[in-house]
C-alpha cells in the first residue's frame, strides 16, 4: 500500500523539491501520440532525469528569445476586456513572442488543454486538451515533436498560475512601507497568497526527508503555501525565498516572464486613464520641438496691442504664455528629479493659467523676447540632456508615482497650447 505524506513546514518541503529521488508524477502508459496524455509524457515538467536535463534546455531557449520588458509592455497593452479570460491574454503574449502563428487561436487552444494537463481530470477535459493539443502541434513553428510539446508546455504552465498571480495581485493592493511599485506587490503577494498552493511527488525509489522515511512509490503532497508562510520562514525572509516558483534544479524557469507579465497587467491597470499617448519619437525631441514652436509663434508677438486674448475660460497674453510654458517645464523636471532621488515631488501650488498677473498684462517686447529665448532654450536643453541619460528601463518603468519619463516628455508637447492661444500676430514681424 503506497502512504501519502504531507509537508507543511518550510525546511522539509524545501528539502522535498531538492531530492531527486522524488519527482513529479510522470504521464501514465504508453499514450497515443498528439494527445495530452502524450503532452504530459513529452514535457520537461513532469520527467526526471536526462529527459527532464534535455527538455528543460528546450524551454530555456524559448525563454530566452523573450525579453521580460517586452513582455511586460505587451501585457500592458493586450489587458483583457471585460468578460475575457486574462489566461488567454498571458498566453496570447507569450505566444506571440514566441512566434507562435495563431496567438489568440493558441491561447483558447492552451486553455482547453490546461484542465488535462495536471492529470487526474474527467473524460470529457481529456477529450478537449486532446483536440487542442493536435490542433495546437502543427502550429509550434517546429517540425521537432519534442520541442513543440515543450513549447506547449511552456504556454500551459504560465497560464494558470500567472493569471492567478495577478488576481491575487489586486487584492494586495498595499505594498510594505515607502515602495509601492507593482514589484513589490508582487514579491508580497508571492509570500503571503502564492498562485501555486500544492506540489506533488512521487518517491522513484527509498528516500529520506529528514527524519521521515519515505517508501519508493509513496506520494508526497508539498503544501508550499504553509510553508512559506511557516513562522521560521517569515522570521527571517532573506534566508526563505518563497517556495511558489520552486527550487533549483526544477525552480520554476519563467518566473521573471511571469512577474513581468503580472506587472504589466497591473501597471495598465493603475496608469490615470488620462495619461499621454507616446509613440516612435524620440522624447527629448518632442521637447525641443515643442519650444522650437513656441518661440516661432512668439517671434510674431512684439506687435501685440495689449488685449488679452480669450481662449477657452481663460485668457492668454504673450508673457503668460511664456511664463506658462516655462513654468511647467520647471514644474515637471523638479518632478523628475525628485523621483530620480527617490523623493516625493514638490506638491502643486502652482496658480498657473487660472490667474492673470499685472506682469503678465505688460507690453512684450524684443528685449523680452530675447530674454524668452534664452529662457526657453536652457529649459529645453536640461530637458534633452536629462532624457537623454535615462535609460529606457527609467523612461518606461520609471521610479516613482505618476507618469512614466516618457510620457512626461510628450505631456509637455501639450505646451504649444499655451503659444497657439495667443496666435501668430498677423503684424508682427518675426526677428
Ligand atoms: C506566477 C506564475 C508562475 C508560477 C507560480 C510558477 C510556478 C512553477 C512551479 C511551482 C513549477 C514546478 C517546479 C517543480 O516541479 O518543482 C513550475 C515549473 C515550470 N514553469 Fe512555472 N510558474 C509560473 C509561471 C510560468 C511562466 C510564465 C512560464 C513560462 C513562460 C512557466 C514555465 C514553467 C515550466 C516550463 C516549468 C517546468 C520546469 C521544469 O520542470 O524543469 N511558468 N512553475
Amino acid at each position: 500500500m503506497t502512504t501519502e505524506h504531507v509537508l507543511d513546514r518550510y525546511a522539509d518541503v524545501d528539502a522535498a523539491l531538492r531530492n531527486p529521488d522524488l519527482v513529479p508524477l510522470p504521464a501514465t502508459g504508453a499514450p497515443r501520440p498528439a494527445t495530452a496524455e502524450w503532452l504530459r509524457a513529452t514535457v520537461a515538467r513532469f520527467s526526471s532525469g536526462p529527459a527532464h536535463t534535455r527538455r528543460r534546455a528546450l524551454v530555456e531557449g524559448d525563454l530566452a528569445r523573450l525579453d521580460p520588458a517586452r513582455l511586460r509592455a505587451a501585457a500592458a497593452r493586450a489587458t483583457a476586456t471585460p468578460g475575457q479570460d486574462e489566461r488567454a491574454v498571458v498566453v496570447g503574449v507569450l505566444a506571440a513572442g514566441l512566434g507562435v502563428e495563431d496567438p489568440e487561436g493558441a491561447a483558447q487552444a492552451v486553455l482547453a488543454i490546461a484542465p488535462a494537463y495536471f492529470g487526474g481530470a474527467d473524460a470529457t477535459a481529456v477529450a478537449d486538451g486532446d483536440a487542442a493539443t493536435a490542433w495546437l502541434l502543427p502550429r509550434m513553428g517546429t517540425a521537432d515533436d519534442e520541442e513543440a510539446a515543450n513549447r506547449i508546455g511552456l504556454l500551459v504552465q504560465a497560464c494558470d498560475a500567472t493569471a492567478t498571480l495577478i488576481a491575487h495581485a489586486r487584492r494586495h493592493p498595499s505594498a510594505p512601507a515607502g515602495t509601492p511599485t507593482v514589484e513589490a506587490v508582487l514579491e508580497e503577494t508571492l509570500r503571503r497568497e502564492p498562485p501555486v498552493l500544492a506540489m506533488r511527488r512521487q518517491a522513484a525509489r527509498d528516500t529520506r526527508i529528514g527524519e521521515l522515511a519515505v517508501a519508493a512509490g509513496d506520494f508526497v503532497l508539498l503544501d508550499v503555501a504553509a510553508a512559506t508562510r511557516d513562522p521560521e520562514a517569515l522570521a527571517r525572509p532573506a534566508d526563505h525565498p518563497p517556495l511558489t516558483f520552486g527550487v533549483a534544479p526544477r525552480r520554476c524557469p519563467g518566473a521573471a516572464h511571469a512577474l513581468a507579465i503580472a506587472a504589466g497587467v497591473l501597471e495598465e491597470e493603475q496608469a490615470p486613464e488620462d495619461a499621454p499617448v507616446t509613440d516612435g519619437r524620440d522624447p527629448a525631441e518632442v521637447v525641443t520641438g515643442m519650444v522650437a514652436h513656441v518661440l516661432d509663434v512668439a517671434a510674431t508677438w512684439t506687435a501685440w496691442d495689449g488685449e488679452p486674448v480669450p481662449s477657452e475660460d481663460r485668457v492668454y497674453t504673450p508673457h503668460k504664455a511664456i511664463r506658462r510654458v516655462a513654468d511647467h517645464l520647471l514644474d515637471h523636471l523638479a518632478e523628475l528629479e525628485a523621483r530620480l532621488a527617490g523623493e516625493e515631488p514638490e506638491p502643486d501650488h502652482w496658480h498657473a493659467s487660472a490667474t492673470t498677473t499685472p506682469a503678465d498684462l505688460a507690453p512684450f517686447t524684443d528685449q523680452d523676447l530675447d530674454e524668452a529665448r534664452s529662457r526657453l532654450v536652457r529649459l529645453s536643453r536640461m530637458w534633452s540632456q536629462r532624457l537623454g541619460a535615462l535609460t529606457p528601463e527609467q523612461l518606461d518603468r520609471s521610479p516613482g508615482r505618476g507618469w512614466t519619463f516618457r510620457q512626461l516628455a510628450f505631456h509637455l508637447k501639450g505646451s504649444t497650447y499655451y503659444a497657439d492661444a495667443v496666435g501668430r500676430l498677423p503684424k508682427g514681424e518675426a526677428r
